[in-house]
């Protein structure tokens, strides 16, 4: 080789190496996660992530874009209004089910995972019940942090045994309305607590599945049974008659303040996910039995109407190797095991540290094993976002006016415009 050509080589090598440091130094410098994950019983387990997030990757900035606002009462508009820009964050929070594939996948707007699936074994540890719903075609879109529970009634055990009330039997809806017309008697005027609109959407769930059953209720939302049977007639009845025990400034109280009456000793009474065991446990210090308790709620007990937090990948994401980087944390035990013990869920993965999780949450992970697993229409299992976005507005009616053959009415119809029935 002539002394030119030799010249040439080594000044392509150092280019090359230029070239390729520079690319390495140029990597993602930011991630930016998007959730609602702000207030009390909700960021300290994101919080647990991000600090591993800070320890494995000093050099990428993690922007927490969460949105105030339960169940993404704020969120997910601000999010609608990103994507439609055009801007979406590099991951953000979507629940497992409808929302995600009748909302996001259907809008062309995340990309497949089934890589990253493969190259984690993911399709070993996540739950078979799962899979199916963040899949289309096949094709996963999403990976699961965590199972929350919807149907569990807490209760101040305290407040009870002050007015000498048992604690109700959870396998007899009619028990917890005489607890509750035990309590009234005895001068608690609000034993239930109730919170903004949302939580009003999971309070009917769970009362829809406490009177009809798991088997009708799951057939409601693929279309094999009737909104307009008379066990829906009932279900209504019955949230009419438990909405009779409620504080009456709910629509202004967040799902923690709703909690908070009931850890302060104001309510005897409410039903809240799981997130609420963090919430007690984490933020407010509360020991299981003393401070809090649980049921499932009454009429439920062997159903688990679950929902599932998981994260995606948007077409176009801004950082994509740090979103893989964030999904892959996700998905991990490690991840896992830092989440979910704070945020009062049990882990998507089947093979978490039990040791790590509280009292309840070791129930929950029992319960999920042996019970009837339904899906949760607040935080949506069930319901694409158009439908359960409209049932939201014939349940706020029904606030309104009480009228249980309007809300029936408007049921069978949204069952037809916005799901599956013909
Ligand atoms: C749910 C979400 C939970 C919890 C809750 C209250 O939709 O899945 O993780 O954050 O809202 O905000």
């Amino acid at each position: 080789m002539g002394h030119k050509r030799l010249m040439l080589v080594v000044a392509l090598v150092v280019i090359a190496t230029l070239m390729l440091s520079s690319c390495a130094k140029t990597g993602d410098k930011q991630l930016e996660v998007f959730s609602w994950w702000t207030g009390g019983g909700e960021e300290a387990g994101l919080n647990a992530m991000i600090k591993i997030w800070q320890e494995k990757y000093p050099d990428i900035e993690f922007v927490n874009a969460a949105v105030a606002g339960g169940a993404g009462s704020n969120a997910k508009a601000v999010l609608a209004t990103r994507l439609s820009a055009g801007d979406p964050p590099d991951s953000w929070q979507g629940h497992a089910g409808q929302e995600l594939i009748g909302t996001y996948v259907a809008a062309g707007q995340l990309e497949p995972l089934d890589d990253l699936y493969k190259e984690n074994g993911w399709y070993d540890v996540f739950p078979a019940t799962l899979i199916p719903l963040i899949s289309k075609d096949g094709h996963p879109y999403s990976v699961p942090v965590n199972i929350h529970r919807a149907n569990v009634l807490w209760y101040n055990p305290a407040v009870l045994a002050q007015y000498n009330v048992d604690p109700p039997d959870p396998t007899s809806f009619d028990s917890w309305i005489a607890a509750m017309d035990a309590l009234k008697a005895a001068g608690m005027e609000a034993p239930l607590s109730l919170g903004e609109a949302w939580t009003q959407k999971h309070l009917f769930e769970t009362i829809l599945l406490a009177t009809v059953g798991p088997d009708t209720y799951t057939k409601l939302w693929n279309g094999e049974a009737d909104w307009g049977s008379a066990d829906v007639t009932k279900a209504i009845e019955n949230f009419g008659l438990v909405l009779t025990y409620v504080n009456p400034d709910y629509a202004s109280l967040s799902w923690q303040d709703a909690s908070k009456l009931v850890a302060d000793g104001d309510a005897a009474f409410n039903v809240m996910g799981d997130w609420a065991e963090g919430y007690f446990r984490v933020d407010l210090g509360l020991k299981l039995g003393t401070g809090f308790n649980w049921m499932p709620v009454p009429g439920t007990k062997g159903s688990y109407q679950f929902l599932s937090d998981s994260f995606v990948l948007p077409v176009g994401a801004k950082h994509r190797d740090a979103a893989i980087k964030w999904l892959t944390l996700c998905g991990s035990k490690e991840g896992q095991d830092a989440f979910n013990p704070l945020k009062g869920s049990i882990p998507a993965r089947s093979d978490a540290d039990v040791s790590l999780y509280s009292e309840y949450l070791q129930a929950a992970m029992a319960d999920w094993k042996v019970d009837t697993i339904v899906g949760s229409l607040a935080h949506g299992v069930v319901a694409n976002d158009t439908w359960s976005n409209d049932i939201s507005t014939a349940l706020g009616q029904y606030l309104t006016d009480k009228d249980g053959a309007a809300l029936q009415a408007a049921l069978v119809n949204l069952c037809k415009t916005d799901g599956p029935c013909k």
